[in-house]
């Protein structure tokens, strides 16, 4: 029986330019609903209503609810035992860079100083005409969406679908992806692109993947040399202690 755990631990401790991508599954426990499975967010609020740029130019006030409602989840929220263990690896310079798909910042709360907002950040509202941002804060905020000095419509500074992502993170996530030698997948049901084409482009690349989930995914199949199956919050620190064990 192989010990996924332990060889993904001496495939860290070995490794010259590890990185993570993470997802949703990340942040679940720190109670931050998964945008899909069983009480997902999509599954009450259907994307196509309320998470594509389109949607929000044509009804902005209702897409505007929904993300107060969603931002309002993540002011409470804290980092869980997994953010920090990945803090951790970066402290102990295993950790290159988290290259993360979440917009709720529990990555730098948690002590993660290379992050890569692959999807934006939800705490901030950006001016799509000229690019000016301001923090979203909810007390300033109505249910009307705000204005830009430049008079045109701000929305939350995250990647909607139906938008690109933004140039610098593209670029940096790529080249991350292209030059790691170990990559650490966790929590996300890979199926969102371009975000889900970076461990292939890893594995393509000749990297070690580890993946992190509750569940197996289209990557598990396919590219996943190692599967830390459970809550990231459980594998993370686990590893993190294997390999502290090993040093
Ligand atoms: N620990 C690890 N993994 C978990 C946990 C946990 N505690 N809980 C759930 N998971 C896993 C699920 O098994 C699933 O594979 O996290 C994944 C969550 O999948 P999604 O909800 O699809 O989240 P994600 O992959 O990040 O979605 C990608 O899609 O909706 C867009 O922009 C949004 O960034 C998001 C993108």
């Amino acid at each position: 029986m192989i010990d996924h755990f332990r060889e993904a631990a001496n495939a860290l401790q070995r490794a010259a330019c590890a990185v993570a991508v993470t997802g949703a599954g990340m942040s679940a426990e720190s109670n931050i609903p998964t945008f899909r499975g069983a009480g997902g967010i999509w599954e009450k609020y259907p994307p196509h209503e309320y998470a594509t740029i389109e949607a929000y130019n044509e009804n902005p006030e209702k897409v505007w609810k929904f993300w107060l409602e969603l931002v309002a989840q993540l002011k409470d929220s804290k980092p869980n035992p997994g953010h920090y263990a990945l803090a951790e690896l970066e402290r102990m310079g295993i950790l290159k860079a988290v290259v993360t798909q979440n917009v709720d910042n529990l990555h730098q709360d948690a002590g993660s100083k290379i992050v890569i907002e692959y999807h934006g950040n939800a705490k901030w509202l950006v001016c799509p005409r000229c690019r000016h941002r301001d923090p979203l804060d909810l007390s300033q905020h109505g249910d009307s969406p705000p204005y830009c000095f430049c008079g045109t419509l701000m929305k939350p500074d995250v990647v909607m679908f139906g938008e690109p992502i933004p140039s610098q993170p593209l670029v940096e996530a790529a080249r991350l992806a292209e030059s790691c030698d170990v990559l650490l997948v966790v929590g996300t049901s890979a199926q969102v692109y371009p975000a889900a084409s970076l461990p292939v482009f890893a594995k393509q690349n000749g990297a070690y993947i580890i993946e992190a989930n509750t569940e197996t995914t289209d990557f598990t199949r396919t590219i996943t040399d190692a599967f830390l199956h459970g809550p990231a919050g459980e594998t993370l620190p686990h590893l993190v202690e294997l390999i502290k064990e090993g040093e």
